[in-house]
């Protein structure tokens, strides 16, 4: 069955997590894995809320932290889908700190992330257009497309040099021979 199209906000998460001292180095402030686990969760929401199937972690674009996140505080993370190509969506999601005695909020780090949605096989699925009808929709459309042509020119030129440096093999596995 074909999957109508879907408004950006359709996909839209909202998740809010509470920074416990097990999550938390010894200065008191957040491990960036743990961070970037609740990016990935959030964000894998919100594909599966545009494609309405499974979808996998591809990639994961440079993630900045801008500000610390400290025990205690609140953090609020909200993603959305800003692209899709055939059978991957880029999502954005943005993450805040709140203080919970003041309500003060700080932005402290924003990834985009790349799903693809998979079919029961395990094999890549197409996935419904994205309907854009908002300025910043469509001007997030065309800054997540720019970044999807980046994104697969840094992968194909990795992958051409390893193939150069190692060989047939793929990153990761066992040098083969120059
Ligand atoms: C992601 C995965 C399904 C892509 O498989 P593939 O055989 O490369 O499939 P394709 O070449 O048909 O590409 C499928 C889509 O993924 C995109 N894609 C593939 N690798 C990508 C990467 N590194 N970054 C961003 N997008 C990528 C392609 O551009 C394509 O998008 P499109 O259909 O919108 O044009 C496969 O690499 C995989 O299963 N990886 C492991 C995923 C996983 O386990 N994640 C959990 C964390 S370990």
């Amino acid at each position: 069955m074909t999957e109508p199209a879907r408004r950006p906000s359709d996909s839209a998460v909202e998740m809010n997590e509470l920074v416990l001292p097990v999550h938390t180095n010894a200065l008191g402030t957040i491990f960036g894995g743990q961070v970037m686990a609740w990016i990935d969760v959030c964000a894998a929401m919100a594909a599966m809320r545009h494609a309405r199937t499974q979808c996998v972690t591809a990639s994961m674009d440079a993630l900045d932290f801008i500000a610390p996140i400290r025990v205690g505080h609140l953090v609020n993370l909200r993603a959305m889908v800003n692209f899709v190509g055939r059978t991957s969506m880029e999502v954005g999601v943005r993450v805040e700190s709140e203080d919970p005695l003041t309500g003060v909020r700080v932005h402290a780090a924003s990834s985009y992330l790349t799903f693809v949605a998979i079919d029961p096989a395990g094999a890549p699925k197409a996935v419904p257009p994205l309907t854009l009808s908002t300025t910043t929709e469509r001007l997030r459309y065309e800054e997540a497309r720019a970044r999807r042509e980046q994104r697969l020119a840094l992968v194909a030129e990795r992958s051409r040099l390893h193939r150069a440096h190692h060989g047939g093999g793929e990153p990761g596995e066992e040098p083969g021979p120059s």
